[in-house]
């Protein structure tokens, strides 16, 4: 198998034999950095990287790209732990009804949101789904992203939801990407439910579950929880049904109102709790202590005008932060991760490295992929992006809507070069 090997590069970013497996607190602000490094990849994985003067050389010459990476960055490819990235229809039409005045929940009420992306999507076949959903991720590994997480939602029944599943089944063989998959047939009750939430439960308890535990298609469980949406209650009946099929909860809460969606997620050994746009004292103690991961959304933010995670304040809490782009027709119709953390900074002022952090390590773990994916640590899986020449790591989200990135390898493999 092919070796390459960079050299002369800048800085290397968020690596070390004894990373923790996530960083949180004061630690959100270490980028475990190498100046003038090396680094060497044999097949799909790490093999080596160092100070420029450690390179003790490789005996085996055959086969070995060298990258020559002087005034370059390496870092970790990102790991985008919460996307919609299979849909079947973009949603301009309500873009510019909330340009005209109109919020997202009560365009959601009129029947547009996620009814509307769920008729579009029943009516899709899986094939074109697919191919669709293949172009549109493939597009992301310019932009850095080396992982992500894609949920279902858009089906809402039970054909719609195994298509959509099945679609994200096909992307984990067919793309370079690493892709993790997340049921979320609770995205919102279909109308022939709406005055009969209990049978709408029990279908994805009786019906879908079984179905896709079946055929292997889902790594975890989620929910939206919220008002007009899924109550707690609702949420927890699910959850509950999900864990006898091990699927661990990845949850929607805390969008647009405080629930206590949190408490309830956590008892079910959450994963990662995202959105977090509203939040309380009660909220952040709550995850204090534990091992979930707290996940912000700041492209919905932004694109919603709602308000902006507290990023700070869960930092000085001791909380770990991962960051998402939340790609979806709706609330956020960007997978680009630098422009996500143009916001990050800029928004929720968190510093460059503490965004950086945000979607290498922790969200790695927000995905469970910390094992292959997220440092750059030995025997990991070569997923990495090389920067174009930059005076610091900060140009990346400084130069908010330009691409920092130059070269992307996902498994040893060079998948994207400018
Ligand atoms: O994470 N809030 C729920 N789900 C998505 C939006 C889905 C949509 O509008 O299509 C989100 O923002
Ligand atoms: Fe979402």
């Amino acid at each position: 198998m092919a070796k390459i090997l960079i050299k002369n590069i800048k800085g290397i970013f968020q690596s070390g034999e004894s990373l923790p497996t996530y960083k949180k607190g004061k630690q959100m602000d270490e980028g475990n950095l190498i100046e003038n490094g090396f680094l060497a990849i044999d097949g799909d994985e790490i093999m080596s990287y160092g100070k420029m003067e450690d390179w003790g050389g490789i005996t085996d010459w055959r086969d070995l790209e060298v990258i020559d990476a002087e005034g370059k960055f390496v870092l970790p490819a990102f790991c985008d732990s919460h996307t919609h990235a299979v849909f079947a229809a973009t949603r301009e039409e309500e873009f510019e009804d909330r340009i005209k005045g109109l919020t997202y929940e009560e365009i959601a009420l009129k029947g547009g949101g996620i009814l509307n992306s769920a008729r579009k999507l029943q009516e899709m076949d899986e094939d074109q789904l697919f191919e669709d959903a293949l172009k549109r991720t493939n597009r992301l590994i310019e932009y850095g992203t080396g992982a992500i997480e894609i949920k279902s939602g858009y089906g809402l029944t039970t054909e719609a939801e195994l298509k959509m599943l099945r679609v994200i089944k096909r992307l984990k063989e067919a793309s370079p990407l690493k892709i993790k998959s997340t049921f979320l047939g609770a995205h919102a009750f279909p109308p022939e439910y709406k005055e009969n939430h209990q049978g709408y439960i029990d279908l994805m308890i009786n019906e879908m579950l079984p179905k896709i535990h079946e055929e292997g298609l889902a790594d975890f469980i989620d929910c939206f929880c919220e008002r007009n949406y899924f109550t707690v209650a609702e949420m927890e009946e699910l959850l509950a049904a999900g864990a006898k099929y091990n699927l661990v909860p990845k949850v929607h809460v805390n969008q647009f109102s405080i629930m206590r969606g949190i408490e309830s997620a956590l008892k079910f050994g959450a994963r990662s709790v995202d959105h977090l746009e509203e939040m309380d004292t009660q909220d952040i103690n709550a995850l204090k202590g534990t091992d979930c991961m707290p996940t912000l959304l700041p492209g919905c933010s932004f694109f919603l005008s709602i308000p902006y995670g507290k990023a700070r304040e869960m930092i000085a809490a001791d909380l770990p932060v991962a960051l998402a782009t939340d790609f979806n027709p709706g609330s956020a119709p960007s997978g680009n991760v630098q422009f996500l953390l143009s916001l990050a900074c800029a928004k929720m002022k968190m510093t460059p490295i503490e965004a950086l952090n945000a979607v290498t390590l922790n969200s790695a773990y927000a995905m469970d992929i910390s094992e292959s994916h997220g440092s750059i640590t030995v025997g990991k899986k070569a997923n990495l992006i090389i920067t174009e020449s930059m005076t610091a790591l900060a140009r990346i989200p400084y130069s908010f809507g330009e691409n920092a990135v130059e070269t992307t390898i996902l498994n040893g493999e060079i998948v994207y070069s400018k």
